[in-house]
């Protein structure tokens, strides 16, 4: 079902002009929070919401709070990852361009909340069309005092997948190569410069304000009982109404693919981006939800025309690309698995690629450092499920045209 939460103001308010905000009920939740509740309280009510991180891992905001409020370290931050390099995604987009001020009231919740005098928005290098908005929309926050004893800046990423992982984009804040670490320690413990740092997806601080204002109990009527609120999708490729659509969590797949993105003749659809499921059209009735599939709400859709092995070719050539090359599992095991598929695009398979194929996903999952090579072979062993007999065509074809005499590929 659509319901709007996350995107209640857009395309109601003025980005450009808080005063519009202000007239929409906008600051209400984050006084609220500073005059009626304390810190810990603001946090209480975070955890019983039940509210789950939006940027793809699912961890519960309220307690990611409450680890870094109870930090005794007197140095705290807040970052926002607006970096959505993930392909296919561009809610977090929308919701900037249409309605700064939330963020920015979310993000001055979660510094009083945390205790963190500091916060920063890192926007990807993409965007930097968005950073007169953003930042205008910061000033005129702060000249309203509305961001007393605490300062929001602005950072431009430099235009790296990789820089969407938490750690490696505490390292580009920094200053440093965007690759991700080893963790523990989470940032929660030891983020920016060593200091415990909260990092929310944009998606995810867009819910606080109405949180606080309406209280935990309202949030929770929405969606199912592991997944609470609504989730804002990207939906794109073979439909005939690509764009942005907020669902309460739980609505089939089939809802936003077929009846709001109105897609016809579906052979699959891949949710969370290049690291996403793949999902053949007899499993639409999929509930999106963090029990059924979500990721960071990237939905793209292919239809019948499209051929699995090249699309798996494209998507491992992105995350080949993007992989930022400190772990030998992900690094040599996105260019092993593009070698093959790339070999299988052209006609040139062989006897043992399906299984080399599920033996080196196997390992990039269980051994990568970070989450893009933990999941880079996802999709691939998905469409090895669901579209196995495209493969295996595809090699009796390249072994049959290899048995005539005189046959070159
Ligand atoms: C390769 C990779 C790219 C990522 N890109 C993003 C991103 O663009 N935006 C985002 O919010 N989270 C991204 N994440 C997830 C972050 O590491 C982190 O879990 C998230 O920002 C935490 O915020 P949340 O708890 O509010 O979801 C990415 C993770 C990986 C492994």
């Amino acid at each position: 079902m659509q319901r709007q939460v996350v995107l209640k103001n857009c395309g109601r308010i003025n980005p450009r002009n808080i005063k519009s905000y202000v007239h929409e009920g906008g600051f209400a939740a984050l006084q609220k929070a500073r005059e009626r509740m304390k810190p810990g309280d603001v946090i209480g009510e975070v955890a019983a919401s039940g509210l789950l991180g939006r940027g793809g891992a699912g961890f519960p905001c309220g307690r990611k709070w409450e680890l870094a409020r109870n930090n005794p370290e007197e140095e705290k931050y807040v970052v926002c990852n607006a970096d959505e390099g993930e392909v296919g995604t561009f809610k977090d987009r929308y919701i900037l361009e249409h309605d700064p001020f939330t963020l920015i009231e979310a993000l001055a919740i979660a510094c009083y909340a945390v205790g963190a005098p500091k916060a920063f928005i890192y926007l990807r290098a993409e965007y930097r069309f968005l950073f007169p908005l953003v930042s205008g929309a910061i000033g005129q926050a702060g000249d309203r005092g509305f961001l007393k004893e605490m300062d929001i800046e602005l950072r431009e990423g430099a235009g790296a997948y990789i820089c969407g992982e938490e750690s490696a984009l505490i390292h580009s804040i920094e200053g440093l190569r965007g690759e991700s670490r080893y963790k523990p320690p989470f940032p929660v413990d030891g983020g920016l410069w060593g200091k415990p740092t909260v990092v929310n997806n944009v998606e995810t601080l867009m819910n606080i304000p109405a949180i606080v204002a309406n209280g935990s109990g309202w949030f929770r009527e929405i969606g199912t009982e592991k997944s609470k609120g609504t989730k804002v999708f990207s939906v794109s490729g073979d439909v005939e109404k690509p764009g942005v659509y907020e669902l309460e969590l739980g609505s089939p797949l089939s809802e936003l693919v077929a009846e709001l993105a109105a897609a016809r003749n579906v052979k699959m659809v891949q949710v969370g981006g290049a690291t996403g499921r793949i999902l053949p059209a007899t499993m639409l009735d999929t509930p999106l939800a963090y029990e059924g599939v979500l990721g960071s709400g990237a939905v793209t859709v292919y239809d019948e025309s499209r051929d699995v092995i090249d699309i798996m070719r494209r998507n491992t050539e992105f995350l080949a690309e993007e992989s930022c090359g400190k772990c030998t599992p992900c690094r040599d095991g996105t260019e092993a698995m593009l070698e093959i598929l790339e070999r299988l695009a052209g006609g040139d398979g062989e006897e043992n690629d399906i299984r080399i194929l599920q033996e080196l996903g196997r390992v990039m999952t269980a051994s990568s450092l970070c989450g893009l090579g933990q999941a880079a072979a996802v999709p691939l062993l998905d469409t090895l499920e669901h579209f196995r007999r495209e493969y295996e065509t595809r090699i009796e074809q390249s072994l049959f045209l290899r048995s005539i005499p005189g046959f070159k590929a």
